[in-house]
């Protein structure tokens, strides 16, 4: 095994070899390439395998499943299949191929081709190295575009003039890579950039694939950078012609940005955030709901996203306002918070400085949002009401009242059930 496969974990290694030799039985020379082999050049952790094959790529993924006993999932018509083999470790494997843009911004046209041509379609040079892994000669590195070098001098490089007119998302892209290993767009790609956002390449782009990249881009670990990065080359008119990063939002995404820190370190175990969307919402603030509506539909955010959304722009004042009210009820805030998602509280909690808001929300993610209630249906036949509608009702008034702290044991609880039962 060579140098540049050494520093993989063991169970890579021992991968790597299997499909060496799968590759040879088949008769078609394998090799690592892609973002993988950009990170392992990096010393980043990764476990995304990319393995570019010289033939039939799905043939091959078969076979190396078949050995692995592991499940895999085909792609006949575009020539791929990927392989996972859970604990976060998959492996993605295309056929080589050539590619062709018949009409800019639109998909390519595909046919075979060899490694080289299947390198020379990617975006940017740092992603086209490739690493042998056929066994005569397995952990030779290949880098027909210097990507090595680009690499060691932190550059972000197109590999032809036309690369961005071909496909406008490659700038989102080349932001993304620049700004998340602290990299430079060097600046004939930037000149290529600039040229193809004065053709208004992104108008051509579907909004769907555009929705993706931003999505991509607020995914990204602290994304204001990129935002910044967005604002300075781009600017966001692309997703509403009133859209920009004032210096109030910018000081409303870094209070997100504490928010989010706050929620993650004080609530691991609770529903991941979506926190790409938090940020999303962030940059809308200033947006009216009509034309939050518009972006919404525009760029086809799925329905629990653009539900999401537009609760937060539809908060009314009055809302902000009772849940500040020095006279509130543990069971009022928990009613109030309850139907909002962890996103939207999150960014009520960054806009609204209040202390009270802030204790109030900090208590419904502590206390209130875990409480259960310990009494059950059973119980309720026990005492003789038959299922409906009613439990529920009774459920909530007994959560209602462990919630203000009027119950405190179980026979607490069923001593206000039989209570409401007689008063009904
Ligand atoms: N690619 C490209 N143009 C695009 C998208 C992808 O040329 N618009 C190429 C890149 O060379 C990339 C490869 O396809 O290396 C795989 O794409 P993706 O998985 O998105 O890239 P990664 O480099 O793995 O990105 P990330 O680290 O963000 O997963």
């Amino acid at each position: 095994m060579k140098k540049y496969l050494n520093n993989l974990p063991e169970e890579v290694k021992d991968l790597m070899r299997l499909a060496g030799k799968v590759a040879s039985q088949n008769n078609m020379p394998a090799y690592l390439v892609g973002g993988f082999v950009r990170d392992l050049l990096l010393g980043l952790p990764n476990l995304d395998l990319d393995i570019v094959v010289e033939g039939d790529g799905v043939k091959f993924a078969q076979d190396f499943a078949h050995r692995l006993k592991a499940k895999i999932t085909c792609h006949r018509q575009f020539g791929t299949a990927t392989i996972n083999l859970g604990r976060n470790l998959k492996i993605d494997i295309a056929s080589a191929r050539c590619e062709y843009y018949p009409e800019a911004a639109h998909l390519p046209v595909v046919r075979p081709g060899n490694l080289k041509d299947d390198l020379k379609r990617r975006d940017f040079t740092i992603n086209t190295i490739a690493i042998s892994i056929n066994q005569k000669d397995r952990g030779r590195l290949i880098d027909f575009f210097h990507g090595k070098e680009d690499l060691h001098h932190k550059k972000i490089r197109i590999l032809h003039d036309l690369s961005f007119i071909d496909d406008p998302t490659r700038i989102f892209r080349a932001i993304r890579f620049e700004q998340r290993f602290n990299f430079k767009i060097e600046p004939n790609t930037l000149k290529c950039l600039s040229q193809a956002l004065a053709q208004e390449m992104l108008t051509k782009v579907q909004p769907q694939r555009i929705r993706d990249e931003i999505i991509l881009i607020l995914k990204e670990d602290r994304p204001i950078r990129l935002i910044k990065r967005m604002e300075q080359l781009i600017s966001f008119k692309f997703v509403h012609p009133r859209l920009y990063i004032s210096e109030n939002i910018h000081r409303f995404l870094e209070s997100i940005q504490r928010q989010i820190k706050w929620f993650k370190k004080n609530y691991p175990e609770r529903r991941p955030l979506d926190v790409w969307l938090v940020y999303f919402m962030g940059l809308l603030e200033h947006l009216k709901l009509s034309q939050v509506k518009v972006i919404c539909a525009r760029f086809a955010f799925r329905r629990g996203e653009t539900k999401r959304i537009l609760n937060y722009k539809k908060l009314k004042a009055r809302f902000i306002l009772n849940l500040k009210k020095k006279k509130i009820k543990p069971s009022q805030i928990f009613q109030k918070l309850e139907p909002l998602s962890y996103e939207v509280i999150i960014i009520i909690k960054a806009k609204f400085k209040d202390k009270l808001i802030h204790k109030r929300i900090a208590d419904f993610f502590e206390i209130y949002n875990g409480m259960r209630i310990v009494i059950s249906g059973a119980d309720l036949q026990r005492l003789g009401v038959s299922p409906g509608p009613y439990y529920q009702k009774i459920f909530s008034q007994v959560l209602n009242a462990k919630l203000n702290g009027r119950l405190r044991s179980r026979e607490e609880e069923l001593a206000l059930i039989k209570k409401l039962i007689r008063n009904k």
